[in-house]
This record gives structure tokens, C-alpha cells and sequence, in this order.
């Protein structure tokens, strides 16, 4: 049995959930549930970021406490993701006492090895990065992801030898471990670059989890946080388990974090003599006008904005199918009006409903099986082969590209072969709808990573019974599975058109 974790980053409970950090939720989502039904054992986590100067500031500001501020927010958080059928085994809090013990046993192991010492630090601090800057790094003096001033810190702490580990690092980045390319080589650049020994712990303080050896002391938060994704398979608490999940671990993250999952959490893990994680999938920035879309700034868009006018399975095709992983990409209300459309309505709702309206009116209302020498076998094994290799590869647009492909071709097909011209009960028009039939039966499966609801309406519609998600694949996309003779009711329509606002 094969075994595949995957995580999101765990999200800063300053602010609440916009369409940037459900890009990156949906996106592992959907990959998740391309590996459950491959059969994997799937692990799929997210959760919140709970700690910090960050935290504490935006408590304040609402005059609560620390940990009221994240129990609120967290659960918008949760609750974003339930709206969005987002499918996590787990959510994870930093403030949970079974995180508190991970951090501190993974960062004592490292202590334990050498790599990390006393010192004094000052520098150029971004609250909302929660990162310190150099001199250089800052852009017309200002915070270079944020574009906002940054304050002068100056405090006692503890240093991580993050130079000592550059020979590792880079070995370790001259794999396959950080995709795409263009990222990796990006990681590889920050460490040739020459890595300076990094600041850790805090006095100033006291909301975060507490250095073992020294009561002055919390960790910084990135220092905590980046251990979530080993605390949530039991490091410091079920080693058996731990062991198991850790060496398929699958790191999804935006590229603004890249520094931090790409050279220091694995520079962690090998200071405290564990394994670095499997991979790491950086994607790009969603812009609105050329700007990020940041909780920080002023342009915000909130998920359940959206799919209240789209729908879930509208939301998540969009975002899945439009953005390539990787690059930025600029979001477009219009857009994503053209490709639900598109590609909802007028490509897969529009097959769903010739095919039963011509099964209902040629056929009885019960669906024909499909040809074994059919013209669309081929074409559905090519689209499979294509889907999977790009769900393998991390690239939901392209698999989705590659499936609908084959719906494209199926309605040029009918087009072709026009059965609604054809006899009724005649042996040629059982012929062409039960190929198409077979068509939305894998199609159904193989959308169903993206299409959560309207998937299992596609399955129900043509007469096959269960869930849409548990069937397995390779086998459940080869050829000559719908076994026929099922009624097919005349559908609904799955994907209303919508009007472009003029
Ligand atoms: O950085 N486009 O949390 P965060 C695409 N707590 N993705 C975006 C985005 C945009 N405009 N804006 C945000 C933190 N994201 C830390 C992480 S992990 C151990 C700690 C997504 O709340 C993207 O995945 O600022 C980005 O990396 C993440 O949200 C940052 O979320
Ligand atoms: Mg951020």
C-alpha cells in the first residue's frame, strides 16, 4: 500500500481566510483525493498558525486575548474549508499541547547536536512576515513582500547554525525535491548565496511555545510552526507513526514561504537527524489588479463570496483548471464567468444532458452498454494516461485539461453521429449513447478531485450506484465498465449558464 501526506501551510489567525490561501487549500485537496482513489493511504493536513508578535498585535487591537483571537479565527478557517468540501484528516492548531511537545523535543535534538547556540541579534523586523530583514534585502526601506515599514529589534537569543548545514542543503536541493524548477532553483539560490546563522528564540514575548532549557525564552514562530507538519504524524508523541508517514511527506505552499520550507525546515530536520520532507510544490501569487490578494492589504475576496454566484464545484474547477501551478496569475471575475461557461455548462453539463434526454427519448430511459471497439476508447485511455501523470506532477490544470479534453471530443462525436436523428431502440443508437454513457462514467471519477458534488450527480444520473469517490482507479477509468441496462432519468441541469454582467 502506498502512503501520500500532504499539507497546506498553516494559516496566520491575524485575519480571515481570502481567496489566496483557499487557492492553496483547494489545490491539496484536490490532489488528496486524486490519491485516494488511487487507493494510497492519504494524509491530508491543514491548519492554523497560532503564535507570534503578529497574533498578539491583532489581539490587542480587538482586545482580546491571544488565544481567543486564535480560537475565533481558527474556526473561520475550519469553517472556510468545510464550505469548500475540503476533504483534511486533520486540522492542526500550534497552540495544542501535542505541537507544544513536538517543538520542543525536535528543537532540543537539534540543541543536542550543536546546531544551535547563544548570541545577540538586531535587525530590520517584519511583523507581518514575522521575519527579520538585512540592510539589502529591504526595498526603499521597506518590508520586500509587504511593501510597509519594518521596525528596528534588538534581542538576546539563540541562534540556529543555519551556515553549517549549506553543503547539505545543497545537496539536498540538487534533486527532485522542490518543484517547479524555476522554485528550486530559486532555493538553491538563497543557499549558494551563503546562508548567516538565524535568530530563533524571543524575549520580548511570551506567546509562543517555551525553550526547554531556558524560561526566558519562547521560539520564534516560524520555528514552531514549520514542526506542525511533523507533530500531526506523532513526532514527539507516536514514533511508530511518525515513521510510516514522514518519508511521504508533501509540502504545498505560495512562494512568498519558500525561504522558510525550502531551506530552513529542511536545514531543521537535518539539524535534529531527521529526514527532510519528500517534495515541496510551490505555487505562484493570485493577483487582483497586479496586487497579491493579502489579508494585510486592502483588496479582499472572501471564498464564500464566490461560491455563493459559482457554486463549490464552479469555485474549485476555476481555481484548479484556470491557475497554472507555479506562475502568478491574475484573477478575473469575467474569467471565471467565461470558463464556468465554458467548460461547466456548455461542454460537460451540455453532454450530460443530450445524452439523457436522447437515452429518454431513443432508449427507453435505460442506458445502453458501451462498444468494445468504440472510436472514444482510445481517446479516454490518452486523457487518463495524460490526467494522471499530471495529478502525479502536482499540475491540476493540466489534468483537468486532459479530462475534459475527452468530453470535448465526445460532443463532437455525438455532433458527428447526431442519435437523436437515429431510430428508436435501434441498434446504432444504442451504440453511440452507450459509449458517451461510458464517457461521463469515467469522467465522473476522473473530475471528481475538482467536481465534488456534481461528480456524484453525473454517477447517480447515469444509473450507477455508491459513491463516485470510492472507486479505484486505475481500473475505474479503463474502458467497458458501465455495465448498461440502468435507468437514466432525465437530468437536471447540472451547471445553469450564467450571464456575463455587462
Ligand atoms: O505565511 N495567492 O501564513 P499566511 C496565492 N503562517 N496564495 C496565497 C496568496 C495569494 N495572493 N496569499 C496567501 C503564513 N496565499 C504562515 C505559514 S507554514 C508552517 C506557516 C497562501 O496566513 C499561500 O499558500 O500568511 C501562502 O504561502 C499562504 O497563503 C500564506 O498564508
Ligand atoms: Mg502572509
Amino acid at each position: 500500500m502506498n502512503r501520500f501526506y500532504v499539507t497546506t501551510p498553516i494559516y496566520y489567525v491575524n485575519d480571515v481566510p481570502h481567496i489566496g490561501h483557499a487557492y492553496t487549500t483547494v489545490s491539496a485537496d484536490a490532489v488528496a483525493r486524486w490519491h485516494r482513489l488511487l487507493g494510497d493511504e492519504t494524509m491530508f493536513l491543514t491548519g492554523t498558525d497560532e503564535h507570534g508578535l503578529k497574533i498578539q498585535r491583532a489581539a490587542e487591537e480587538n482586545g482580546i486575548s491571544p488565544l481567543e483571537q486564535a480560537d475565533r479565527t481558527s474556526q473561520r478557517f475550519r469553517d472556510a474549508w468545510v464550505e469548500l468540501d475540503i476533504s483534511n484528516d486533520q486540522f492542526i492548531r500550534t497552540t495544542e499541547p501535542r505541537h507544544h511537545v513536538a517543538v520542543q523535543e525536535l528543537l532540543a535534538r537539534a540543541k543536542a547536536n550543536g546546531y544551535i547556540e547563544k548570541g545577540s541579534y538586531a535587525g530590520h523586523y517584519c511583523v507581518s512576515c514575522e521575519a527579520y530583514y538585512t540592510d539589502s534585502d529591504l526595498v526603499d526601506g521597506n518590508c520586500p513582500v509587504h511593501e510597509r515599514p519594518v521596525e528596528w529589534l534588538e534581542e538576546d537569543n539563540y541562534f540556529f547554525k543555519l551556515s553549517a548545514l549549506e553543503a547539505e542543503l545543497t545537496e539536498w536541493l540538487s534533486n527532485d525535491t522542490v518543484v517547479p524548477e524555476g522554485k528550486r532553483n530559486e532555493a538553491l539560490g538563497i543557499v549558494k548565496l551563503g546562508l548567516d546563522d538565524v535568530s530563533m528564540t524571543r524575549t520580548s514575548i511570551d506567546w509562543g511555545v517555551p525553550v526547554p532549557w531556558d524560561d526566558d525564552h519562547v521560539f520564534y514562530v516560524w520555528y514552531d510552526a514549520l514542526i506542525n507538519y511533523a507533530t500531526a504524524v506523532g513526532f514527539g508523541s507516536d514514533e511508530a507513526s511518525f515513521e510510516q508517514w514522514w518519508p511521504e511527506a508533501h509540502h504545498v505552499i505560495g512562494k512568498d514561504i519558500l525561504r522558510f520550507h525550502c531551506v530552513y525546515w529542511p536545514a531543521m530536520l537535518m539539524a535534529a537527524g531527521l529526514k527532510p520532507p519528500k517534495k515541496i510544490f510551490v505555487h505562484g501569487f493570485l493577483l487582483l489588479g497586479g496586487k497579491k490578494l493579502s489579508k494585510t492589504g486592502l483588496t479582499q475576496i472572501r471564498p464564500a463570496d464566490l461560491i455563493a454566484d459559482f457554486g463549490v464545484d464552479g469555485y474549485r474547477y476555476h481555481f484548479l483548471r484556470g491557475v497554472s501551478f507555479g506562475p502568478d496569475s491574475e484573477f478575473s471575475y469575467e474569467g471565471m464567468v467565461e470558463r464556468y461557461n465554458s467548460d461547466l455548462a456548455n461542454t460537460l453539463g451540455n453532454l450530460l444532458s443530450r445524452v439523457a434526454t436522447v437515452v429518454n427519448k431513443k432508449c427507453g430511459g435505460v442506458g445502453p452498454k458501451p462498444r468494445v471497439d468504440s472510436p472514444l476508447a482510445a481517446v479516454a485511455a490518452t486523457s487518463y494516461a495524460k490526467a494522471a501523470e499530471a495529478w502525479d506532477n502536482f499540475q491540476p490544470s493540466v489534468a483537468l485539461e486532459a479530462t475534459w479534453q475527452l468530453v470535448r471530443e465526445t460532443n463532437v462525436f455525438l455532433e458527428q453521429n447526431e442519435p437523436w436523428k437515429m431510430d428508436e431502440g435501434s441498434q446504432e443508437v444504442a451504440d453511440v449513447l452507450g459509449d458517451a454513457l461510458e464517457v461521463l462514467r469515467i469522467t465522473a471519477v476522473c473530475a471528481s478531485p475538482a467536481l465534488t458534488r456534481a461528480s456524484q450527480a453525473i454517477w447517480e444520473a447515469i444509473g450507477m450506484e455508491g459513491e463516485v469517490t470510492d472507486q479505484r482507479l486505475p481500473e475505474a477509468a479503463s474502458w467497458g465498465a458501465y455495465p448498461g441496462g440502468t435507468t437514466v432519468p432525465k437530468a437536471p441541469p447540472l451547471f445553469p449558464r450564467m450571464k456575463v454582467e455587462g
